[in-house]
């Protein structure tokens, strides 16, 4: 699923067979300004975007771009001002042309179609937000909301149905009527998500589009891109130039500078390997707590205790290895819990005797799914006496994370203390009050 873009821009993909790739971008170069074809020949195109600028007058936008879109996600661009992005977006649907290479949605090629071909594709297939929602203020809500599908030529009745059902989605039922004017920033933004979607694109287009919102509707929005996207699963392109919110959003990150693409790579590979300064100074003060799964820092339980071996076998097992505790599973690798040297050593002293651990012995553990970031862990560390288990989706124990690891992943290298300042206070007394907690098992 991982990409990773090698210094020189050349994309080295791994096969990845499930997931089609709904945009490709291939070698697309767009310069500004007169003659623009002359800097892709061999005198210019080696050259940097300043020294091109110097000795041509022309402006590289997008250096030999290389780029994939999976069909569902959400794919963040990122980068300074001026490093291209929305260069990069408004190519996707050819509202700049690239000076040179390819550009395929869907199989089909944008850079060959007619002018016509264009519109009628675009309107089929994205959905566009900005970041000045560009809404029309003589329009109502409703109306803004229908206005893509008007220019469609979708009859009135049917688009206003669609229009409501949209605005709804986004939360706005029963502003219908208002006029922009008398909304919040927010709730404009959401007119024009509204208008994005009424025609069911599978492709969003989304350039900036919180960043004129005030930070706390901005999180807000987020939130609900966040569940709506879950609901509806389009392909979104979205520009930012904020770190958290790419983090929060993206399935995958491309960054760009000077119009070319640095490093590709999910919230994880980004925080946790970025591929040169630039990159680097991006993430800086980004915790990796944030990003980290469960599932990437897992170990495999050292000792497991299977519940149909019996009480008696699980004791021995645990006085062998000097264990206070272990978790049990059952045949089929669902985690039952965790059973101890006392649990067991009262079972067997009873009358009662047991061929299987019984479930009265085994006491039951908070689980975490692969996918959980690790400061979501924190307070389960803080809380738990055990290392937690890590299951799928049917219950299956998949690892362990202990307090140590969880730690030592988002502890910074030591000389960065840049980073040592970032650990927050919640991480400091979390891990203060697991090392005091944990103890002997697995
Ligand atoms: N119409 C244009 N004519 C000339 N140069 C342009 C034009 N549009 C963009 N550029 C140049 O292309 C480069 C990339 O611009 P772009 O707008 O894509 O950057 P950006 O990453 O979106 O920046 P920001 O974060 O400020 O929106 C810049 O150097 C810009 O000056
Ligand atoms: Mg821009």
């Amino acid at each position: 699923m991982t990409e990773v873009m090698e210094k020189d821009g050349l994309e080295t993909a791994r096969p990845d067979t499930e997931a089609v790739s709904q945009i490709v971008i291939e070698n697309v170069w767009k310069v500004f300004g007169r003659d623009p074809k002359r800097v892709l020949g061999k005198n210019y195109r080696n050259l940097s975007k300043d020294e091109v600028q110097e000795k041509t007058g022309c402006i590289i936008g997008m250096r030999n771009i290389n780029l994939e879109i999976k069909k569902g996600e959400f794919y963040i661009l990122m980068g300074l001002s001026g490093s291209g992005k929305s260069t990069l977006i408004r190519n996707l649907i050819r509202l700049v042309n690239p000076t040179s290479g390819t550009i395929k949605v869907n199989g089909k090629n944008l850079t060959t179609m007619s002018h016509e071909q264009l519109l009628d594709f675009r309107r089929n297939n994205f959905g566009m937000v900005f970041q000045h929602y560009g809404l029309l203020p003589h329009l109502t809500v409703l109306d803004n909301a229908a206005y893509g599908l008007k220019v469609k030529g979708i009859p009135k009745g049917e688009r206003y149905a669609k229009a409501m059902t949209t605005l709804e989605t986004v939360g706005l039922k029963g502003w219908e009527d208002y006029y922009p004017g008398s909304l919040s920033g927010g709730m404009q933004q959401r007119v024009g998500l509204a208008r994005a979607l009424a025609n069911d694109p599978e492709i969003l287009l989304m350039d900036e589009p919180f960043s004129g919102l005030d930070p706390l509707i901005r999180r807000q929005m987020q939130d609900e891109l966040v569940e709506l996207q879950d609901k509806l699963q389009k392909t979104i392109v979205f520009v930012t130039h904020d770190l958290h919110e790419a983090l929060k959003l993206g399935d995958r990150i491309a960054i760009l500078r000077n119009g070319e693409v640095v490093q590709i790579g999910t919230p994880e590979e980004i925080v946790t390997q970025p591929a040169d300064d630039y990159v680097q100074e991006f993430v800086r003060d980004a915790s990796p707590a944030k990003v980290l799964t469960a599932g990437s820092i897992m170990e495999p339980a050292k000792e497991l205790l299977y519940a149909w071996e019996g009480p008696k076998t699980a004791l021995t097992l645990l006085n062998s290895k000097k264990r206070r505790a272990a978790f049990v599973v059952n045949k089929a690798h669902e985690l039952l819990g965790v059973t101890g040297i006392k649990d067991l050593e009262k079972l067997l002293a009873s009358e009662v005797k047991h061929r299987t651990i019984p479930a009265s012995a085994i006491r039951k553990v908070t689980s975490v799914l692969p996918d959980t970031i690790l400061e979501d862990l924190f307070p389960i560390v803080s809380q738990n006496q055990y290392p937690i288990p890590v299951v799928d989706e049917k219950n299956r124990l998949q690892g362990v994370v202990t307090t140590d690891q969880i730690f030592e992943s988002i502890s910074p290298p030591e000389e960065d203390e840049a980073a040592a300042e970032a650990e927050t206070e919640t991480e400091t007394k979390a891990k203060a009050k697991a090392k005091s907690d944990e103890g002997g098992l697995v």
